[in-house]
């Protein structure tokens, strides 16, 4: 097996257009950021806004050879004590399915667990976005609630799901 490692880096300015160019429409926006807020046509402007209006929001890259970004993550105080978010993961799409979105998320889950006050880590997920609950579900987050109706996109209301992971024993201090 090959293990893919990836190291992250806050998002610069010059990424954003990169990671946004990996948007192709209105549907994939919302599948990919939920309620953010982000509009279609969607352009790295409206990243760097979202960031400036929440510096909590951590919005990290994962460089490739070059530099060049090939993912997209965010971690965020999670809402509840001793909790973070994890959001907005992305890979190029001429890099996905080799390892790359597991690794994304990996190095994010030893960012978040690196400090010794975070307990859990959540996400969401529409529950029709098959490969990506499956990566989560690889990881160890297990599915702690279902939230039917939770977004209109076209003719049709999208379930969401909340899933969790809590910090691997083995992190434990
Ligand atoms: C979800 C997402 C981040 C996954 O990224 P990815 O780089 O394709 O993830 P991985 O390569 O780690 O895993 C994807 C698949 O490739 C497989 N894979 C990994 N390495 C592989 C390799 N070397 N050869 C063949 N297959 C491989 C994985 O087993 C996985 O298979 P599965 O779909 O049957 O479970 C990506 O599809 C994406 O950006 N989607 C759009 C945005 C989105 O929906 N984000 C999530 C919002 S909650």
């Amino acid at each position: 097996m090959i293990f893919t490692m990836i190291t992250l880096r806050p998002l610069e300015d010059a990424d954003a257009a990169v990671v946004a160019s990996w948007i192709d429409d209105g549907e994939a926006l919302v599948m990919w950021s939920g309620k953010a807020g982000f509009t279609w046509p969607f352009d790295g402007g409206q990243l760097l806004g979202f960031r400036a209006a929440d510096p909590a929001r951590r919005l990290l890259v994962a460089p490739g050879p070059g530099g060049r970004p090939v993912g997209h993550v965010m971690l965020r105080p999670g809402g509840a004590p001793r909790s973070l978010r994890l959001g907005l993961v992305l890979v190029a799409p001429e890099a996905r399915g080799r390892g790359h979105g597991e690794a994304l998320v990996r190095a994010a889950l030893a960012a978040a667990f690196s400090d010794p006050d975070v307990e859990r880590v959540t996400l969401g997920v529409y529950a029709h976005n098959h490969g990506a609950r499956r990566l989560y579900e690889r990881l160890g987050f297990r599915e702690e609630a279902a939230h039917p109706g939770s977004v209109q996109v076209g003719e049709t209301w999208w379930t969401s799901v909340t899933m969790a992971l809590p910090r691997p024993p083995a992190l434990r201090g």
